[in-house]
């Protein structure tokens, strides 16, 4: 077992406890506040305690300079002020003088957001390369590290891997109960227990699923890595995105599972992106692009997830931030709830498309990870949290 947040006597600490605010945000708005909102327990629990509270998190990708721009953490440090009930104090710096004496300036109960980890990836991919002097630094900005940031666990960064090697370290309540949800569905007996993926990443899931074959009795797949099951099967998928270069991994999985894997059956194409059409996946033409699963398809899924005992869900089902494409994900989500199935909502899209739909509340669990939850199903660890300090 692993140390929390609750082992370390924190009165006038600096505690520093690494945040996945990781949060959708166009032009500075921030669109889906849930991962603000789910860190607000551990925080609030630092302040209660009269620590000093460091917040670290990244924020997109950091590249190149101009990335900077849209990437800056200053509208979640608006944000989390207003949650708090408190100013929440901002550093511009994510490292150097100026910053030690920020933090070194900080009362008791004072909350300070420090900019985006990752702008010091500009500096020879420091944090996502887990720097050991970057790591070093940090740590020498507190006295105490909490991992809170469970949708970055399983990134070896600087900020989650690094600076417990130098600090006293624990998990926070988020990790807590992310770990114990996911723990209670994994390790359930309950059957049947089905797996829906969608989404266009085949390659970011593609070790899972052979992981996940082994483990449930049915795996439905939607969205666009269908495509290239499709297309392994022979049929012709018209323009659909396809990863061709998985194409001998779907053959070779479907030849080992033929019972167990469900493709779907029709979808929504439209060849210009102005006329859609309901079409099965036998008559798509050249041009065709599928953008969402079809009525028949969600019958057949309809048919599977009746019956269900537990299920978990990750990738939308189609093009669900277009409303025209949006139906697939959402009867998927609407069936699951009606049937009362013990749900597990993996991050990322899926999350967002929950929430979007209207299904924030409906679920066992929404996760705040997606990478993270794919890893810890496929691991049985996450890189992150294997580094925090174990109990006695
Ligand atoms: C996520 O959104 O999955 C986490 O915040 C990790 O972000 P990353 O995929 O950019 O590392």
């Amino acid at each position: 077992m692993k140390k929390t947040i609750k082992d370390f006597e924190l009165k006038s600490k600096t505690v520093i406890i690494r945040c996945d605010l990781n949060v959708p945000m166009t032009d500075g708005i921030i669109t889906d506040d849930t991962r603000i909102r789910s860190s607000l327990r551990t925080i609030k629990y630092a302040i209660n305690a009269s620590a000093k509270v460091v917040l670290l998190s990244h924020l997109g990708k950091v590249k190149k300079e101009e990335d900077k721009k849209d990437n800056s953490l200053y509208p979640v440090s608006i944000k989390l002020s207003e949650y708090l009930n408190q100013p929440v104090l901002f550093s511009r710096e994510t490292s150097g003088i100026k910053l030690k004496d920020k933090v070194r300036n900080l009362k008791e109960k004072e909350v300070l957001l420090i900019e985006n980890t990752r702008f010091e990836d500009l500096n020879g991919e420091k944090e996502s390369k887990c720097d050991l002097e970057l790591s070093k630094y940090w740590a020498s900005l507190g006295d105490i590290f909490i991992n809170d940031a469970y949708g970055s666990c399983h990134r070896k960064h600087a900020s989650i891997v690094g600076i417990p090697k130098y600090l006293p370290s624990g998990v926070g309540f988020l990790v807590e109960k992310e770990l114990r949800k996911i723990d209670s569905i994994l390790n359930s007996k309950a059957h049947p227990f089905i797996v829906i993926l969608g989404g266009k990443k085949v390659e970011d899931k593609i070790t899972l699923i052979e992981k996940l074959l082994e483990k449930c009795d049915k795996l439905l797949i939607g969205g666009a890595m269908s495509f290239t099951f499709l297309k392994a099967l022979g049929y012709n998928i018209g323009s659909s995105i396809i990863a061709n270069e998985h194409l001998s991994f779907c053959t070779k999985i479907l030849k080992k599972y033929p019972q167990k894997i469900l493709l779907p059956k029709d979808f929504k194409v439209s060849k210009d992106n102005i006329n859609v059409e309901v079409k099965d996946i036998e008559n798509f033409s050249d041009e065709d692009v599928g953008y969402d699963i079809g009525p028949k398809t969600i019958k057949a899924f309809e048919k599977e997830l009746k019956t269900a005992k537990r299920v978990i869900i990750n990738g939308p089902m189609g093009l669900f931030e277009d409303k025209r494409f949006s139906d697939g994900t959402k009867q998927v989500f609407k069936i699951l709830e009606k049937n009362k199935i013990k749900t597990l909502v993996g991050g990322g899209d899926t999350a967002s498309a929950a929430n979007k739909l209207g299904y924030s509340s409906s679920f066992y669990h929404i996760s705040t990870g997606g990478g993270a939850t794919l890893k810890y199903i496929e691991d049985g660890k996450l890189i992150g949290i294997e580094e925090v300090d174990n109990e006695g």
